[in-house]
């Protein structure tokens, strides 16, 4: 037999192509990007965007929003509208803020101790950082979806019964059955599950937990659902069916999808929202980020060459 994978890597221009990047004279990683240099960094605005962080009728209002780790500031200064029936993308180097920004939008940060909130954060006009909100109400109004699915070790039914059942949406049994079936029907999962609703929830896929994690969101019916990198443990059908999923939602509710794909938040979003060393650098219309950004760090992220 010949030996085609020792070919391949030569072929993919791996290790063995024999010519190494620093010898093209240029700083370039295996991958062909390069480190940030400080020149950029100086590049930061600091203050403000460049495209356009406002909206009609927003549901969300951000302004000079930062957030401290104890001394250390890792979102600064963001101002930014979040738009009714739409899904907003927020994109960037890694590290650069984005899971800090999102959580600000339901005040999950008050869970990280040492974790410290300035600027306002307005819900339909009102700040929810104010002393006398109910937390867990407005976390109701905002769901979340994480990185991995989390469902909770219960049945499939218990899983979305759950938020319903201690918000007391419900009047009955019958209108608790009801709600589940919807949400799951919302969430593109019934077909799927409709036979085995009293099944532990974690012998399902890990497209179908992190659905099920969206029906669950779904069933306390959330204006906002905010959806940090929700396919990055996914497959590529797994991760087509929650595109589809949340391209039929923005129908009725806003999504702030944080993600490292930059074809995903081409083809889910709206706008977009790019950030760089905790500041929010460019933010407008998806199609005018990818093909005319204004910041030379927009463009040099989007086009690969740092991240
Ligand atoms: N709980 C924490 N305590 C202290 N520092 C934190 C905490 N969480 C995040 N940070 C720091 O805040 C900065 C922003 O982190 P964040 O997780 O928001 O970035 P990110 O853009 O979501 O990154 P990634 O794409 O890797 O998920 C980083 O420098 C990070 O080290
Ligand atoms: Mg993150």
């Amino acid at each position: 037999m010949p030996e085609p994978r020792r070919a391949d890597v030569s072929a993919a221009g791996g290790s063995t192509s024999g010519k190494h990047a620093s010898e093209s004279g240029l700083d370039l990683k295996p991958s062909g990007r390069v480190h940030v240099p400080s020149s950029l960094e100086e590049a930061l605005p600091t203050e403000g965007s460049v495209g356009n962080a406002f909206v009609d009728d927003p549901v969300f209002s951000c302004r000079d929003v930062s957030v401290f780790y104890g001394e250390k500031e890792a979102v600064r200064k963001v101002t930014l509208d979040i738009g009714r029936r739409q899904v907003l993308a927020a994109i960037g180097p890694s590290g650069c803020g984005k899971s800090t920004f999102l959580r600000c939008l339901n005040r999950m940060n008050d869970t990280i101790p040492g974790a410290r909130v300035t600027g306002t954060v307005t819900l339909d006009g009102q700040d929810i950082y104010e002393k006398r909100r109910d937390v867990a109400q407005l976390r109701a109004r905002i769901g979340m979806v994480f990185q991995k699915p989390n469902p909770f070790p219960k049945s499939i039914y218990e899983n979305v019964a759950y938020g319903p059942r201690i918000h007391r949406l419900t009047r009955s049994r019958a209108d608790l059955d009801e709600l589940v079936c919807t949400s799951l029907q919302r969430a593109g999962l019934w077909n799927e599950v409709k036979d085995r609703l009293h099944t532990l929830a974690t012998g399902m896929s890990g497209g179908q937990q992190q659905r099920l994690c969206i029906a669950r969101t779904l069933a306390v019916q959330p204006e906002v659902i905010l959806m940090d990198e929700p396919c990055s443990a996914l497959d590529p059908i797994a991760t087509a069916h929650i595109e589809d999923l949340i391209d039929d939602l923005r129908a009725s509710l806003a999504i702030v999808i944080v993600t490292h794909s930059m074809q995903q938040a081409a083809r889910v979003s709206q706008r977009t929202a790019y950030f760089h060393m905790g500041r929010l650098i460019e933010v407008g219309d998806t199609d005018d980020v990818f093909t005319n950004p204004q910041h030379r760090l927009t463009e040099d992220y989007i086009t690969g060459r740092f991240g």
